[in-house]
């Protein structure tokens, strides 16, 4: 449906003087069969995850979010102290430390040992390993499974949630987020797409899916400000009639997900890319500075596919100390601490996580009283002032 060219790895952040990273064709595919939006170029994953570098911690607004979480499943299944919660994909344990302070016991799994470490000094718990049959042999039954953003990342769909369902409790519940990509058509975010992102999806796919795995969605919650727009979806290994939410999104799909929007979207997106390029060039042909905010995996997409490089940004800021004082991969930006920024504030800042426009323009607002302004790529190219 849509080919973005050949694009570098979004989240193999480049070492100064490391060269050139290499790049893949980015090419977007719509099933006709099961309606999933899914990139079919598979980039070897020794080759994608060699550092991780995505850390849940990094904004208020996800910590916030992962605490009503705990607090919406341990009020609405009761959980207690004898119940555990296992969260495939835990990262830095941001959503089992909510569990934990609400008294509920916790395992993670998380294959990135740095991350993981993480978690395990703060008291979480954490394989160090990959969800895969081998493990989920090993493992007991457990009343909740989660698995936050990993859908989208996991390669092979049944196999995936076979094992989760050989690790559910009969009467246990499978609660899942992704983002929805109708939301991601919808906003025309084509940066949400890389290859780490295997699958974009809909309820419908999954409702598919996770019949085949033997469990049955039947429960959605929607998020509009979470990564542009997310669902929770709760699947359980008996049959249970699906919500009017769950029905009235899947129809919504057939409409704003099918393969005509994604042939729209696809006819946006260079459009916009050009359109973005062109305001920022003509900010620089106003003798304006400007950086970008944040160095999000979707950076490395936005910049190499608008060709918006180190002769536009001066830098790009980032709260990770792990990113900071490497280069955005293709685009060669540097990135930097919000401390170093501040040395040296551009007039402009071009919003490259976007997805915490909220927190961020809250937390930059002494810069905005000032006259500074940010650049806002989605849904369409804006510039935000005070
Ligand atoms: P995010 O959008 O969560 O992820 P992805 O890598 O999947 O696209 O990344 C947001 C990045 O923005 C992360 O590196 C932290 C950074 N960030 C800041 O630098 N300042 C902030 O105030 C916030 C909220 C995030």
């Amino acid at each position: 449906m849509l080919d973005m060219g050949s694009l570098p790895l979004a989240n193999r952040l480049e070492n100064l003087g490391s060269g050139p990273s290499n790049t893949y064709p980015l090419v977007v595919y719509y099933c006709h069969n099961c309606a999933l939006i899914q990139l079919a170029d598979l980039v070897p994953r020794n080759e994608m995850f060699t550092d991780y570098l995505y850390l849940t911690s990094a904004s208020n607004t996800m910590v916030e979010h992962f605490d009503r979480y705990a607090e919406t499943i341990t009020r609405r299944l009761g959980l207690a102290i004898t119940d555990k919660v296992l969260d495939v994909g835990s990262n830095d344990g941001t959503l089992l430390k909510a569990f934990q302070r609400r008294g509920v016991g916790v395992l993670g799994i998380e294959p990135a040992q740095n991350v993981a470490s993480i978690a395990e000094k703060e008291g979480v718990p954490t394989i160090t390993e990959y969800f895969d049959l081998k493990l989920a042999n090993t493992l007991e039954k457990f009343c909740v499974v989660t698995a936050n953003n990993i859908l989208s990342h996991v390669g092979n769909l049944r196999e995936f949630l076979a094992n989760v369902a050989k690790v559910l409790r009969p009467d246990g519940l499978f609660v899942f987020e992704v983002p929805w990509a109708a939301d991601v058509l919808r906003n025309n975010s084509f940066d949400m797409i890389y290859h780490e992102h295997l699958s974009y999806f809909g309820l419908k796919p999954l409702v598919k899916a996770l019949g085949i795995a033997g469990m049955s969605l039947f429960d959605v919650e929607y998020f509009p400000s979470i990564h542009g727009g997310s669902f929770r979806a709760i699947a359980s290994p008996s049959f249970k009639e699906p919500s009017p939410l769950v029905k009235e999104m899947v129809a919504r799909e057939d409409k704003e997900a099918d393969f005509w929007a994604v042939r729209d979207f696809s006819g946006r997106v260079p459009i916009l890319a050009q359109r973005l390029r062109e305001m920022l060039l003509g900010l620089k042909r106003d003798g304006k500075r400007i950086a970008g905010y944040g160095a999000p995996a979707k950076a490395t997409i936005l910049l190499n596919y608008c060709g918006i490089g180190r002769d536009i940004l001066d830098y790009a800021s980032d709260t990770t100390p792990l990113k900071q004082g490497k280069l955005i991969p293709g685009v060669g930006v540097s990135i930097v601490s919000p401390q170093f920024a501040r040395t040296k504030p551009p007039d402009y800042y071009l919003l490259l996580a976007w997805n915490f426009r909220e927190e961020i323009l809250a937390k930059e607002q002494e810069f905005l009283d000032k006259g500074g302004r940010f650049v806002v790529p989605f849904p369409n190219p804006e510039v935000v002032d005070s």
